[in-house]
């Protein structure tokens, strides 16, 4: 069985910037895992290579097997990423967006899988509602649905509750989880650490381009939490980003 993400020694710089500096990671097939790191520390720039949208300098990666470069097409077919920039063509209602979505894929007769993921992301009222008239929120909950069109088994999701309330980010997390629960494999970027340490089971933390961590949620609560003063011993995944990100990890 091929690992759902496989990415090896891939370097990334943007002039004398390092992006990303020889990073490796494994992601297994059914995994909800955690990309998790400061603003500036290559979340982006990784997942932007998943998808093909950037070239890596050095390195190689794979989704299910697929070469992100030499098997582009089957690679991104495999992939849905929820971007982390809203971009969209404001002409077009919802449920055209979806439509041409699934045609860009090259899927026909998909329109009863479009209905049924604008009806998870209560996306159904808008659905002949034009995107540029559509709240921040709303556009966002379409990206994550465009993410989904194609039924890809690997989702990799860039900040997409940055800006979307309560509602939506506890309908959404409850459809990504089940989404995992059918066996997708989830990965997950986040500045919400609670939402990381909820759902993620392992989790990678980067750092100017190097991964600083990397282990199950569960360690490294354990291994790498300094215990809270009002609690009982307790901590939380804020409290270990922030020993690790200041060099201070145990
Ligand atoms: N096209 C580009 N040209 C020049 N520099 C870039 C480009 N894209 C990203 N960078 C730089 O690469 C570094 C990593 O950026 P990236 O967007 O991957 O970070 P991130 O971890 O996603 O941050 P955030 O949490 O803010 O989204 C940053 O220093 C950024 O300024
Ligand atoms: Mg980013």
């Amino acid at each position: 069985m091929p690992a759902a993400i496989s990415i090896k020694g891939i370097s990334k710089n943007y002039g004398a910037l390092q992006a990303l500096d020889d990073v490796s990671l494994t992601i297994e097939q059914g995994e909800f895992f955690g990309l998790l790191g400061p603003n500036g520390a290559g979340k982006t720039t990784l997942i932007s290579i998943l998808a093909g949208l950037v070239v890596a300098d050095r390195g190689h990666a794979a989704i299910m097997g697929a070469d992100v470069q030499s098997a582009f097409r089957e690679a991104r077919r495999m992939l849905g990423v929820v971007p982390q920039e809203l971009v969209f063509d404001p002409f077009f209602t919802v449920r055209e967006t979806l439509r041409f979505q699934s045609g860009y894929f090259g899927i026909r007769n998909n329109d009863a899988w479009v209905e049924e993921i604008m009806a998870h992301l209560d996306l159904t009222s808008k659905a002949d509602s034009n995107m540029r008239s559509l709240s921040g929120g709303m556009k966002r909950r379409v990206l994550v649905a465009q993410a989904l069109v194609h039924r890809p088994p690997v989702i990799i999701l860039d900040e997409p509750t940055a800006g979307v309330d309560v509602e939506l980010r506890q309908s959404l997390w409850q459809f990504i989880s089940r989404l995992n629960q059918d066996g997708h494999t989830i990965v997950l970027t986040t500045h919400y650490l609670e939402e990381a340490e909820a759902l993620c089971q392992r989790i990678a933390m980067l750092k100017q381009g190097n991964i600083v961590a990397l282990d199950t949620t569960e360690n490294l609560l354990s291994l790498h939490g300094s215990a809270k003063k009002d609690g009982e011993g307790k901590t939380d995944l804020e409290d270990v980003f922030i020993n690790i990100m200041s060099g201070n990890a145990s």
